[in-house]
């Protein structure tokens, strides 16, 4: 079965930071935050991310860095058997795990 390896950072500024690893089967045409609420759903439902409108890159709450570059999880396609890192963003004040405070 294909499937995409996630590294995920998750505390917060009370508990500190780690990274933890989650393999997620692939689906044609998931995005980064569908593959995030696989996680919620099978392996652990108290991952933070923030979102809204989920696909229409309308309301930009779900805004995280990947490998790096800073982008939307609804809209970042997941690519079959890639691996990827997904961090918080630096620029905002850190909540928890994938959240961060809109100001
Ligand atoms: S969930 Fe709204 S832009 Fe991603």
């Amino acid at each position: 079965m294909a499937e995409i390896t996630l590294h995920i950072t998750r505390g917060s500024e009370k508990e500190g930071k780690h990274e933890e690893t989650y393999q997620v089967p692939f689906v044609e045409g998931m995005s980064l935050l569908d593959a995030i609420f696989w996680i919620r759903e099978h392996k652990d439902p108290t991952l933070a991310v923030r979102y809204s409108c989920r696909s229409a890159n309308a309301c930009k709450e779900c805004m995280a860095v990947v490998d790096g570059k800073a982008g939307y999880l609804c809209s970042i396609r997941a690519e079959e058997n890639s691996e990827q890192k997904i961090e918080p963003l630096a620029a905002r004040p850190w909540v928890k795990d994938l959240t961060t405070a809109i100001e």
